[in-house]
């Protein structure tokens, strides 16, 4: 790993004593940390709330509230547990998400749209590559996202990207850049990100629910983040993390989905999913190159 960009996977709030002990056993790629280690707060540090093992996000009338990854990544995983904002969150957006900079930036991203107390959640996915978007995809979720914590994660490797909810991959965007032409985010690295924030001009049922500020504040809940990634360490890195053989995420299995992950992805898509821009003949008289790779 010398020289490459570090991986390293972090769990919250572990003992310290884990880390001298992994490291001890040269147990590399699962070392742990406390937040504060690999994250700070990004927008409105006092909207920002430690509480036990948790972290809160809060959204009120005077901020919304946001944290992000201290160094950025090529390849791997991000993963955290979310509890979303409970009762009436009408016209809120908390997202997950990984972004690069810039104007042809890379991202890959979770919204999630609230909704008037009882009424459903949206999941709003989206991916950019060279700044390219317009990939939206919506679903619903097969829980209340607001009772308990579920986890919320990206895999990311040379062949694909995978928006895991809970063990069910709910998007898979695949790398076809040799094949079709359609840009793949393989050379920019991205920084691990979440916020909250007022979105009531569209969110809520296209616009038409506003936030009902006296149900503020509004608090999104967080807990278990792992990064488990190569870390980018300047134009190096672009090739020492695509090429380490040694990185768990570049093994064949991680290259595709297997059977059982490509059930329960029909099984959301068939079920769960509202919206998809792949089958949008308004927007796109004919379907993006990509919407026609096979998962
Ligand atoms: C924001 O909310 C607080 C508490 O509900 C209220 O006292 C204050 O007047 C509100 N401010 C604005 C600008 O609406
Ligand atoms: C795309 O082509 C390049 C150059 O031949 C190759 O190194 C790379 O592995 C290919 N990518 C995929 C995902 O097949
Ligand atoms: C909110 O609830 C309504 C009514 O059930 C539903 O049509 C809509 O998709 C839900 N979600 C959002 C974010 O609007
Ligand atoms: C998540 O964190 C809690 C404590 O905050 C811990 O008890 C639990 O085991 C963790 N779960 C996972 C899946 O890591």
């Amino acid at each position: 790993m010398a020289g490459a960009g570090k991986v390293m996977g972090l769990c919250w709030w572990a003992l310290k004593i884990a880390v001298v002990l992994m490291v001890g056993l040269g147990l590399e790629g699962s070392q742990c940390a406390e937040f504060n280690d690999f994250f700070y707060p990004s927008w409105a540090e006092d909207h920002v709330m430690y509480e036990g093992q948790t972290l809160k996000l809060r959204l009120d009338n005077t901020s919304g509230a946001g944290f992000a990854s201290k160094s950025t990544y090529l390849f791997g995983k991000a993963y955290v547990q979310i509890k979303l904002v409970p009762g009436d969150s009408a016209g809120t957006v908390t997202a997950f998400y990984m972004s690069s900079q810039g104007d042809q930036h890379d991202e890959f991203d979770f919204e999630f749209l609230g909704n008037k107390s009882g009424e459903p959640y949206i999941v709003q996915t989206n991916v950019y590559s060279k700044g390219v978007g317009n990939r939206e995809q919506r679903l619903y979720l097969w829980f209340d996202p607001t009772q308990d914590f579920h986890s919320y994660s990206f895999l990311w490797n040379r062949h694909q990207v995978v928006f895991m909810v809970d063990d069910v991959p709910v998007r898979v965007f695949k790398n076809k850049e040799n094949e079709t032409g359609v840009a793949y985010p393989q050379r920019q690295a991205m920084g691990v990100f979440s916020s909250i924030w007022n979105a009531d001009d569209w969110a809520t049922q296209g616009g038409l629910v506003k936030t009902e500020w006296s149900h503020a504040p509004f608090i999104a809940t967080y807990r278990n983040f792992s990064i488990d990634a190569c870390e980018y360490r300047g134009p190096p890195s672009i090739s020492d993390c695509s090429t380490s053989s040694s990185l768990w995420w570049d093994r064949p299995a991680y290259a595709s989905l297997d059977g059982k992950q490509r059930v329960k992805l029909r099984w959301v898509q068939n079920k769960y999913m509202i919206y998809d821009y792949c089958r949008d003949s308004t927007r796109f008289s004919t379907p993006q190159p990509e919407c026609a790779q096979r998962v």
